[in-house]
């Protein structure tokens, strides 16, 4: 028997699985398909502190191994998420829930972290969304500004607080180490990479909001080597996101130094991929000599 227990920062979660921010909603879409209570834990569409309808359509553009989103961060707003979905999703489910919250400014992000703080286990902190102006992306791509967001955030919850960083620098390293100074509890890495299709039929962009967020199989080794980068520069938890598809590739992530990993645009065209992957994790564990999802998976150790 593998043992598949995680901890993150002090959370225990009974395996490593976690769907991604953004292809899970506030909790409920997948209910039909499974029950929800075999994850890790459940991370929430990011949440701001006014309600957004989100960018024009259309948002979602198809790639070779992957997909390009411009979603623009859609949520009911803070209060309402607390008000209504968080109660709804507690309803059927058990396990642990992160909160992912975006803000335009850093007095957004401290107060929305407020409001949520009592009402999840994780606060992740989207640095890194390719697909607002003014905001998302802009705090995540500078060492100062993520580290200011931190400090922000941390003065207004004792829960475990990740920042969620952008893959589109040219070395996440220096942002990750600021934020870990600034106070950060743990990391997840990676979010989209900026990208752009042409409609060559309309001579336009195929996106309204003409570039968006790549993301899906084609991401992974990017997103493996940056996870690895961090991992054996911090001491702190790394939560590895990106291009993962298999059981075997949340054991390369794991290898690389993530102590979970979430699952993005792969759910969308598989929906049940998550449980299938919380299935087959114990057993290619079992069958690679591993007992148990710890660092000694890890190709360098701390
Ligand atoms: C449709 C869609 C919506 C997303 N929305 C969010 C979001 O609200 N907040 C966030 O931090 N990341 C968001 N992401 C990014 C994912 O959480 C993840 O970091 C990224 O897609 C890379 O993982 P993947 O290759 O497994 O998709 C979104 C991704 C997709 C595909």
């Amino acid at each position: 028997m593998v043992d598949t227990r995680v901890s993150l920062a002090g959370v225990m979660l009974q395996n490593p699985i976690i769907p991604a921010s953004g292809v899970y909603g506030f909790g409920g879409e997948f209910r039909d398909f499974y029950d929800p209570n075999i994850l890790g834990a459940i991370c929430l569409k990011g949440t701001t502190l006014e309600p957004r309808f989100g960018n024009p359509t259309p948002r979602i553009a198809e790639c070779t191994a992957g997909m390009i989103n411009s979603v623009g961060l859609q949520n009911p707003g803070v209060d309402a998420v607390i008000a209504h979905e968080i109660p709804a999703l507690r309803e059927f489910y058990h396990q642990p829930i992160i909160a992912n919250i975006s803000g335009f400014s850093v007095d957004e992000y401290r107060e929305c972290c407020r409001r949520i703080d009592a009402h999840v286990d994780i606060i992740e902190v989207n640095v890194s969304c390719p697909n607002v102006h003014n905001g998302g992306m802009t705090f995540g791509t500078d060492a100062h500004c993520a580290a200011e967001v931190t400090k922000a955030v941390k003065s207004v919850t004792k829960k475990p607080v990740f920042i969620k960083l952008t893959p589109n620098v040219t070395d996440i390293v220096p942002i990750a180490r600021a934020c870990e100074d600034a106070g950060a509890d743990g990391l997840t890495l990676v979010n989209t990479f900026l990208g752009m299709r042409i409609d060559i039929h309309r001579h336009r962009p195929v996106l309204a909001n003409v570039m968006g967020g790549f993301s899906g199989p084609a991401i992974f080794p990017i997103a493996l080597r940056m996870v690895y980068q961090v991992a054996n520069e911090v001491h702190i938890p790394v939560m590895g996101c990106g291009g993962v598809r298999s059981a075997s590739d949340v054991v390369e992530m794991m290898m690389a130094g993530a102590t979970a990993v979430q699952i993005g645009a792969a759910t969308l065209r598989d929906p049940i991929l998550c449980k299938t992957i919380i299935e087959e994790l114990p057993v290619l564990l079992n069958k690679l000599g591993y007992e148990r999802c710890d660092n000694s998976l890890r190709l360098c150790r701390q």
